[in-house]
């Protein structure tokens, strides 16, 4: 799946004749840093090496909202179910859903495929290498487009998140809070873009983010753009970025119903194609909503009509736009009722999102039978 790429082969020594802690300066210090202590991920190609521009798509996809660390558990077997941007598009979205588990934010997942199949209908199965026709694709917004280009295709672009926005803050002292610095930072990247191996520049910038430009006690004695770095010698690079206080999340609460069959099996549903979690399984809940929540009606809301318990017991969950608390009721249920009824050893084909891992594990269901659910979603 890779090629020979000489470019990106050659070490970049810093060259005498780079004014200190110029555009070029900073490129030669990074990348030689990054040739020395690169984190070896598995999306990442070896040294001289041009990776394949849909692995390197799947990677940032995956990335866009799950730490290295999950991705790095989850890539290959993803990678392994769907070997190319072909198959992918061939497979229906229930198995790509359920290739997707634990990786949480499964839009992802369906944006992905989506994804997959247009570039298949519009690109010949090739994965395009410019701007408009990669943001024109599900799922593909101005950073991850950015990273596509420098990492599949070396194309002199920097993308930006919060980790190289935090390495381009305190580089420059940009003491605007954020989103508001955002012009600024937009600044500082775009002057750094320009340059030899664009894709291990992006990479280099996103290795310094997470292991020395660190949100909390960054490691300064170990950076490589230490003597330029202007908030290093304020004595401010922790502090920076600021941020503008963030508006609270709302709660929205509601009840879970657990129906128990005496044969052992729950009751599930699917959700709605589209939305958040669209297409996962639940345990049928009451619509969940702000206020406080009248438990009287909410059991009105059960699935079938049984002696439903409520129990102490409750789930949070933080999703991106509000809090969920969610409060488990349970019935057993003798009767033989319709539905997606499942026992423990068959939950492994279901897609359930993390916060239904949760109240499972409430219900007093062991980490066993719900292992490998866990997701971010
Ligand atoms: N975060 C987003 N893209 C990444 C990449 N290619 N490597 C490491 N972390 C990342």
């Amino acid at each position: 799946m890779v090629n020979r790429h000489a470019e990106a082969a050659r070490p970049t020594a810093v060259p005498a004749a780079a004014p200190s802690h110029s555009p070029a300066w900073l490129r030669s210090a990074l990348l030689g840093w990054y040739d020395r202590q690169r984190r070896e991920l598995p999306w990442r190609a070896e040294p001289g090496m041009r990776p394949d521009p849909y692995r390197i798509w799947v990677s940032e996809i995956m990335l866009q909202q799950t730490t290295a660390a999950t991705v790095s558990q989850r890539y290959a077997a993803f990678l392994e179910r769907f070997p190319t941007l072909a198959d992918l598009a061939a497979a229906s979205q229930a198995e790509v859903l359920h290739a997707w588990q634990g990786l949480g934010y499964y839009r992802r997942a369906r944006a992905l495929h989506a994804a997959a199949q247009a570039v298949v209908a519009r690109h010949g199965a090739a994965l395009p290498d410019d701007e408009a026709a990669l943001r024109a694709l599900p799922g593909i917004g101005a950073y991850t487009a950015a990273a596509i280009r420098a990492i599949a295709f070396e194309q002199p672009v920097l993308p930006v998140d919060g980790n190289v926005e935090r390495v381009l803050a305190r580089l420059r002292r940009i003491e605007t809070p954020l989103p508001a610095a955002a012009k600024a930072l937009r600044a500082a990247s775009e002057a750094l873009a320009a340059g030899e191996r664009p894709g291990d520049f992006a990479q280099a910038m996103m290795d310094l983010g997470a292991t020395v430009c660190r949100p909390t006690s960054p490691v300064c004695l170990l950076c490589p753009w230490r003597a330029a770095c202007a908030a290093h010698a304020a004595g401010l690079a922790e502090a920076l970025p600021r941020r503008a206080a963030k508006p609270e999340r709302p709660i929205r609460r509601g009840v879970a119903f657990l129906a128990r069959r005496s044969d052992g099996a729950v009751l599930f549903r699917e959700r709605p194609p589209e939305g958040l979690l669209g297409g996962l399984h639940e345990l049928p809940s009451s619509p969940w909503r702000e206020g406080p929540l009248a438990m009287a009606d909410a059991l009105e809301e059960a699935p079938l009509s049984a002696e439903w318990r409520l129990t102490e017991r409750r789930v949070r969950h933080v999703f991106t736009h509000f809090v969920l608390e969610l409060t488990l009721a349970e019935a057993d249920v003798v009767a033989d009722m319709d539905g997606l009824w499942l026992p423990p050893a068959e939950w492994h084909r279901l897609a359930l999102p993390s916060v239904m891992v949760k109240l499972l594990r409430a219900a007093g269901f062991s980490p066993r039978q719900t292992a490998g659910r866990s997701s971010q979603a």
